[in-house]
Order: C-alpha cells, then sequence, then structure tokens
C-alpha cells in the first residue's frame, strides 16, 4: 500500500476512515465519533524486521498432523475463579484484553494475578502507564504480594518497551492501560484508534512470537465500550469484561469473547480490604438479601457460561398515570421485556399490563442475556401484578414463544442440581426438559407448556 499523506478522519469507535469529517460513521453509525488523525503509515512486517526483534517467524505451510496440540499446555493463573474465565487457565501465546469502568479492579485483580504468576518462576512485566511504582507498591502492600519475580516498568512509550522487553524476556507481560501506550511511529495521540490498534497489534506479535501471555487492560468509554472496541476486540484472543456495579462488593468478570474457551463463561469476586477474592459460590451471594414472603420476587436458573447460577428477579407492575407507561429493566433486555409483556397480555389474558408501568430488575448488577430467564420474568411480573407471593423455595427457568408455550433450553440438569445443592424444593421448567430429573431427592420438577400453566402452578 502506498504511503497515504496529510490527515484523515478516524471513526473511534470502529476505525472507519474518511477523507473529510462526517458528523456521523458511515460504517458504525455513531455519531460525533470522527477525529481527526494523521494518515498513518502502513505497518508492514518491514517495519518491525527494520527494528529488529519481533519480526513474524518464517512462515512455510505445516502438516496439519504435525501442529502440536496446545491444550494441555494452560498455564494455571494460581486464582481459579479467573481460570475458569480463560476456559480453564492462561494458554501461552494469547492476548488478553480486560476491560472495565474505573476503579472497578482491573489493576488489582492483574497485579494478584502478577503475582501469582511469578511465583511460578516466571518473570512478569507490569507495564503501567498509569501509575507509578509506589503507587503500585502501595497497593501492592495492600494485597500483601512479596512477588520475587515481579518487575514494574512505568513507560508509555511502545518502542521504549520492546527495548526493555527484548532485554528481559519475560515469562507473562501485563500492560495498565493500552490506552496509555503510544507509538512513535504514529503521530495521532495516545488512546485514539490508530495508536491502540497499533500497540495492541505489536503485543499480538509479541504474544505469538515469544508463546508468552500478554494482558492488555483497557478503559471503557462512556457510552460502555473500550475505545476503538471493534478495531480491539478483532485482534485479541480473548475479551474479559468487569461486569456489575462499584456499589456492589462483588465483581463479575465475564469472556465476551474467547478463541480458547466457552464464551459468557464468567468468575464472581468479591473486592475486599485486601484484593479481589474468589466466590465460591454465587448463587448463594445473590440470594443473600432476598425478602421473604413479598410479591414480585422470583428466582430464575440461568446458565452463564457452563456454570449455573440462581438469580432472583423483582418486578413491580403499578398502575400508569400516563398514556405510555414506563418500561424499564436492569439486567435484561428491555425489549425482551415488552415482548414477554405483549405475550402475557394476548396469549395469557392479563390484559391490564398494557396500562401498567413495569420496571424490572436483576438483583446484584447481574445481567442475564438467555431466553430461559424469560419464565422468571413473567412469573415476578404477575407475581407483583396480582400482587401474590411466589412460594421461596420455588425456582423457575424456560423459554417463552410467541404463543406463550414455553421452549426447552439447554443444561436442565446442571440447573435442577444447582437448585437442589441451594436447598429449593419445586423447580417450573419447560416439560421437554424434564426426563431423567424425577430422581432428584428434595427436589420436585415440575413440566410445564405453556405460560398459563406455568402460573397456575405458581398461583
Ligand atoms: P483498581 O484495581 O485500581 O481499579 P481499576 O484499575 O479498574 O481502575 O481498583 C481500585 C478500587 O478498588 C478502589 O476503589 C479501591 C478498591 N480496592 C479495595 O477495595 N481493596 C483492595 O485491596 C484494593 C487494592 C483496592
Ligand atoms: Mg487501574
Amino acid at each position: 500500500m502506498a504511503k497515504a499523506a496529510g490527515t484523515v478522519y478516524v471513526c473511534q469507535n470502529c476505525g472507519h476512515q474518511s477523507r473529510k469529517w462526517l458528523g456521523k460513521c458511515p460504517d458504525c453509525g455513531e455519531w460525533n465519533s470522527l477525529v481527526e488523525e494523521r494518515a498513518r503509515v502502513t505497518t508492514a512486517p518491514k517495519g518491525m524486521a527494520a527494528r529488529g526483534g519481533f519480526r513474524l517467524r518464517e512462515v512455510k505451510p505445516v502438516r496439519f498432523g504435525e501442529i502440536e496440540s496446545q491444550d494441555d499446555a494452560r498455564v494455571s493463573s494460581g486464582i481459579g475463579e479467573f481460570d475458569r474465565v480463560l476456559g480453564g487457565g492462561i494458554v501461552p501465546g494469547s492476548l488478553i484484553l480486560i476491560g472495565g469502568d474505573p476503579g472497578i479492579g482491573k489493576s488489582t485483580l492483574l497485579l494478584q494475578v502478577a503475582d501469582k504468576l511469578s511465583a511460578q518462576a516466571a518473570r512478569v512485566l507490569y507495564v503501567s502507564g498509569e501509575e507509578s511504582e509506589r503507587q503500585i507498591k502501595m497497593r501492592g502492600e495492600r494485597l500483601g504480594i512479596e512477588a520475587e519475580n515481579l518487575y514494574l516498568l512505568p513507560e508509555t512509550n511502545l518502542e521504549n518497551i520492546f527495548d526493555e522487553l527484548e532485554r528481559s524476556e519475560p515469562g507473562a507481560v501485563i500492560v495498565d492501560s493500552i490506552q496509555t501506550v503510544f507509538s512513535s511511529k504514529i503521530e495521532s495521540a495516545p488512546g485514539s484508534v490508530s495508536q491502540v490498534r497499533e500497540v495492541a497489534g505489536q503485543f499480538l506479535m509479541l504474544a505469538k512470537n515469544r508463546t508468552i501471555p500478554v494482558f492488555l487492560i483497557g478503559h471503557v468509554t462512556k457510552e460502555g465500550s473500550i475505545a476503538g472496541p471493534k478495531a480491539l476486540e478483532h485482534i485479541v484472543d480473548t475479551v474479559l469484561y468487569f461486569e456489575g456495579e462499584r456499589h456492589h462488593n462483588h465483581r463479575i468478570v465475564r469472556a465476551t469473547k474467547n478463541r480458547f474457551g466457552a464464551a459468557n463463561e464468567l468468575g464472581v469476586f468479591e473486592m475486599t480490604g485486601a484484593g479481589l477474592v474468589a466466590v465460591a459460590n454465587p448463587s448463594e451471594m445473590f440470594l443473600q438479601e432476598r425478602p421473604q414472603g413479598v410479591a414480585g420476587s422470583v428466582v430464575a436458573a440461568c446458565m452463564e457460561g457452563t456454570r449455573p447460577v440462581l438469580v432472583e428477579i423483582q418486578a413491580l407492575a403499578s398502575d400508569s398515570t400516563f398514556n405510555y407507561p414506563a418500561r424499564t429493566a436492569q439486567g435484561f433486555d428491555t425489549n425482551r421485556l415488552t415482548l414477554l409483556l405483549a405475550v402475557l397480555a394476548k396469549r395469557v389474558g392479563v390484559d391490564g399490563l398494557l396500562k401498567s408501568d413495569v420496571f424490572l430488575n436483576v438483583v446484584g448488577g447481574f445481567e442475564v442475556n438467555e431466553p430461559a430467564a424469560d419464565l422468571g420474568v413473567v412469573a415476578a411480573i404477575v407475581s407483583s401484578y396480582r400482587n401474590k407471593i411466589v412460594d421461596p423455595k420455588t425456582v423457575v427457568f424456560g423459554e417463552v414463544g410467541l404463543t406463550g408455550e414455553v421452549r426447552g433450553a439447554m443444561q436442565a440438569q446442571a440447573r435442577a442440581r444447582e437448585a437442589q445443592a441451594l436447598g429449593f424444593k419445586k423447580i417450573i421448567m419447560p416439560a421437554s426438559n424434564t426426563a431423567g430429573l424425577e430422581r432428584l431427592i428434595g427436589l420436585r420438577a415440575v413440566g410445564v407448556r405453556s405460560v398459563e400453566e406455568a402460573l397456575d402452578e405458581l398461583f
């Protein structure tokens, strides 16, 4: 590609380039996201080779059968919950992006990971463009870190960082944060899409060539996405997000993309005075403060990745004084809520709901985005609307279809077992899923075919 001259306008959301400024990105539709940047010199491998070091390996076709299987090569991070999110441990040579709101605990988690990794005799380099060594040291002392093999590098210049990487050859690298690192080969400001993409590309090369894990911490913009999200998420192997709110003590880390494991896998931590501590049983924690004997509260059995989690769903349905009743949902898709209300009105005959304000909340800052949570939502709404209590020892799950039918969901066994383990007595679930669940001790599985059947069973 020819060397481009002058300025280009780059969308900070998706990386789309335009010769002139536009109010709306034609690619991703984001408003006001185009920023003037210096046209970049295309980084062919030539540029890197010229600098020495991380040139691409000579590439030849390899016979499929001769490629070493990587699956047993995972390294434990020493933190069980973190291993779980990554799909069973850290894959050497992977580039992992960790995103989240400021102050949610990204640096804390990765300092803990760095500590554990360095205890396994790997030299870990923690590159920090955000905080000084002293600040990190202070945090480390709070966490009780005494890692011998952990090195801190307060540096933001990519070329300098790579010089250091050549010298010290660490076994793992952490970059806090990718938005602060810049390459002097590109004129755009640190944190711009061109910079972030270049920096991520270089670290990808490093990870693959040295077969070491590289962790990139990424900030989340006000709109809730990592700066240049599409550009970055394509480059990295794994994307982890901190979910939930800072007002709670627990922190949920979810894999939204993982080339080496199941996406949607999640780990649950609690922020304590001495850092993040894994939560052994998330269901128990989410149900801790559940009100007893109150209408509008239902426990739903959800799957998060490969793990069943029981969550409390709360609804409040009240007569609206407006022509357009309010519909808000926390932790659940608002469009889906509207759809379920329409099903309740049309198929089940709960007409009054169309003129009611409906508020929905998945307790604990948790987000459920699987269809099997539908029945829980429906049950909570009807419970609130009719002011009838759902038995607190009952748990529900099932997808609700447009004709009011209850459809099967995956992993019914796992959900039922989780409910059984937590002492629930009854599980209301899709009839098509009940096979094999008759023998559960202490838990009665009730199969239903429609929302009406489910409501009869509940109330
Ligand atoms: P931090 O990891 O600095 O957040 P991020 O890197 O995502 O911006 O976390 C900072 C917050 O965590 C801060 O509000 C203090 C709190 N914290 C604890 O509660 N306990 C601890 O042991 C540590 C280190 C931090
Ligand atoms: Mg930080």
